[in-house]
């Protein structure tokens, strides 16, 4: 049974005393990182959020306590009073590697079962285990450490964007589906049975609402529910700094969040992220790196080769210009001995991006290798080679398709190649880029209609408005992403706050006014009161510490998350419930059956 504190209180947290405190008495409390008997002298690492402290129990400094530590384990809770002395055998490799306790009293308020898990940094457990004891595993110092970034980062958001002027306001989590385009969670209601809440999977409406009201600036840290598939950077349930302004433009928008990047990033990692930030286009984005969301860190850009090899006998290229598809590549420098095996794995590669083949050309020293020389004239491979400013060294890889196929598979590749030959071992650089000119709608292939890119409330350019009516797909957007190093970690929009062209818009998007009215009536019916114009953006927050603690994995910046399978194998959730609270919902199973 573990002893109860009866009055005694902490005067000291173990990673914070020093040299300075030597001949004071204190009392520390934690858990017993490791003990060691070493016959007259006890000795324990102290362990609590602020780091480790040496205590020592001796026979001569106080037998009862010395008996006592004996029976301490690892993973005991323990409260320990005794005087700071200067350590006989320093550790300068410790914060109070100069010191120790020299303990006259333990308490043991409460003893530990072998733990399943290494309470130590660096953990190599497996996952599953790990999120089982989850509250074991945030024990350990690495963890706490990226909790402690995150409270500090939540902080340092809210202090600048009050500082800005942005009000802090809650909105619903039950609430009807909004629309951000990934399944809905739902929450059975039991004074409708039938009908159902949804989470939000953001607070987009009630945002754009709280315009309508006045309250010009707003922010939230907000949860958001997405019922998607997982991947490293997603979770079902995730958490975003939520941001709307009134009276903005997209320069305006910029600007601020420009403004709180800066600040993050200054006040947590000391890194001064200079400012304004690089804007880019959609296209040119996709052009030159096959995503909307590149990663700058390293060159490679995808060059158009079309027009060099247009006239090539070659069926693969033609067939990509038939199809008014193109012929695009990408210089590889100093790769040009990259051996058979390497190449054939590349071709591999794109092949899972739906590419048919890799054509390569080798500028070796000696000649020319390449697979596809047979079908280019020596003008043809001199101007690719050109084209891409490839020198003696260097491999150019190439892909032909329709231009969607090429510049995603080459837009992978790239980022593959970058793994591949450590271009990114640095992590210390952070690269932003803004995207904008975001498309506004794409086409459906599947409905046979456009959908909206982001959502349905974003703002046409001003110059494309005019397409609406003739071409959609050309129209582009007042949308952002804000990118780092490849991963997007945030993304808004100015937002429509006209009715006319609101009704155009669900027109385009294939919306009856009646099915327009029935999602999103409350929005469309607050806009008949004034909005203002208005805009806003929402970041990513779990990402954003994943850049800031250095983690390529979501689950680390979040206590408790689920797992791939959106399962959370501590709390055992999601599970069945009784069937008195079902019946009580209107709810009936139906079994599933392959
Ligand atoms: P968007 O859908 O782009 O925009 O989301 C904004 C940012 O949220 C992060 N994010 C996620 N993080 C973890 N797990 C997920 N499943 C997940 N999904 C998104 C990304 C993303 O950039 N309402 C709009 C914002 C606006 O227009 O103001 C919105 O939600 O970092
Ligand atoms: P082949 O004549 O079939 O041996 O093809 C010559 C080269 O063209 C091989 O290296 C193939 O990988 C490559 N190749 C095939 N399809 C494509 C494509 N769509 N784009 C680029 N290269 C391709």
């Amino acid at each position: 049974m573990g002893e109860a504190l009866l009055g005694l209180k902490r005067s000291a947290m173990c990673g914070e005393l020093r040299e300075s405190n030597i001949g004071s008495n204190f009392t520390v409390m934690g858990w017993v990182q490791r003990k060691r008997n070493l016959g007259g002298l006890i000795f324990v690492d102290l362990r609590d959020r602020t780091g480790i402290l040496q205590v020592v129990f001796g026979e001569e400094i106080n037998k009862e306590a010395f008996e006592k530590a004996d029976n301490v384990r690892s993973e005991y809770c323990i409260a320990v009073t005794g005087e700071i002395v200067l350590r006989e055998s320093p550790n300068p490799n410790m914060p109070t590697g100069m010191i120790e306790l020299k303990g006259h009293n333990i308490k043991i308020l409460s003893e530990s079962e072998t733990p399943p898990i290494y309470i130590k940094e660096n953990l190599d457990a497996a996952e599953n285990i790990r999120l089982k004891y989850r509250y074991l595993d945030l024990r350990r110092p690495d963890m706490q450490k990226i909790f402690i970034t995150r409270s500090k980062t939540a902080k340092v958001v809210r202090d600048y964007l009050s500082d800005n002027g942005f009000l802090e306001v809650d909105t619903p989590t039950l609430t009807k589906s909004t629309p951000e385009g990934a399944r809905d969670y739902l929450v059975p209601s039991r004074n409708y049975p039938g009908m159902f809440y949804a989470l939000p999977q953001s607070p987009q409406i009630f945002k754009q609402l709280l315009m309508v009201s006045g309250f010009d600036k707003y922010f939230q840290i907000a949860k958001c529910y997405r019922d998607e598939d997982l991947r490293a950077n997603r979770q079902p349930e995730f958490t975003q700094v939520d941001i709307e302004m009134s009276f903005v433009e997209v320069d305006d928008v910029i600007a601020v969040n420009e403004g709180l990047i800066k600040k993050v990033f200054k006040e947590i990692l000391d890194v001064d992220v200079e400012t304004p930030i690089k804007r880019m286009p959609y296209k040119e984005a996709m052009e030159k790196y096959g995503s909307d969301k590149p990663d700058l860190r390293f060159g490679m850009e995808i060059v158009d080769i079309s027009n060099e090899v247009k006239n090539a006998d070659f069926k693969v290229f033609k067939d990509a210009i038939e199809i008014k598809g193109s012929i695009r590549a990408i210089k590889v420098e100093n790769c040009a001995n990259m051996g058979r095996k390497d190449l054939d794995r590349l071709g591999e590669f794109v092949k899972t991006y739906k590419a048919k083949g890799l054509a390569w050309i080798a500028v070796k020293e000696e000649e020319i290798k390449s697979p596809i020389a047979k079908f280019l004239t020596e003008e043809e491979l001199k101007n690719i080679i050109e084209k891409v400013d490839a020198k003696q060294g260097d491999l150019i890889l190439i892909v032909a398709d329709s231009n969607k196929v090429v510049l995603q598979s080459l837009g992978a590749l790239r980022l593959e190649l970058a793994k591949k030959l450590e271009l990114l071992k640095d992590n210390t650089e952070f690269n932003f880029v803004w995207i904008t000119e975001f498309p506004l709608l794409s086409y459906n292939e599947e409905e046979n209609r456009y959908q909206a890119e982001h959502h349905p409330f974003t703002m046409p350019m001003d110059e494309d408005i005019e397409f609406l009516d003739t071409d959609p797909g050309k129209v582009r957007a007042k949308a952002y992403d804000i990118v780092l190093n490849g991963e997007e970690l945030g993304g808004g929009s100015i937002r429509i706050h006209d009715s006319k062209l609101q009704e155009k818009m669900f027109n385009v998007l294939g919306f009856t006014k009646e099915k327009a009215w029935e999602r999103f009536g409350f929005l469309l019916e607050a806009f008949k009161f004034g909005p203002p114009p208005h805009g806003g953006l929402a970041f990513g927050f779990d990402r954003l510490i994943m850049f800031l603690a250095g983690t390529d994995n979501i689950k680390d910046v979040i206590a408790f998350p689920k797992n791939q399978n959106a399962y959370d194998p501590m709390s055992e959730a999601p599970n069945v419930v009784d069937d008195v609270q079902l019946k009580e919902l209107g709810i009936a199973k139906i079994s599933h059956q392959e």
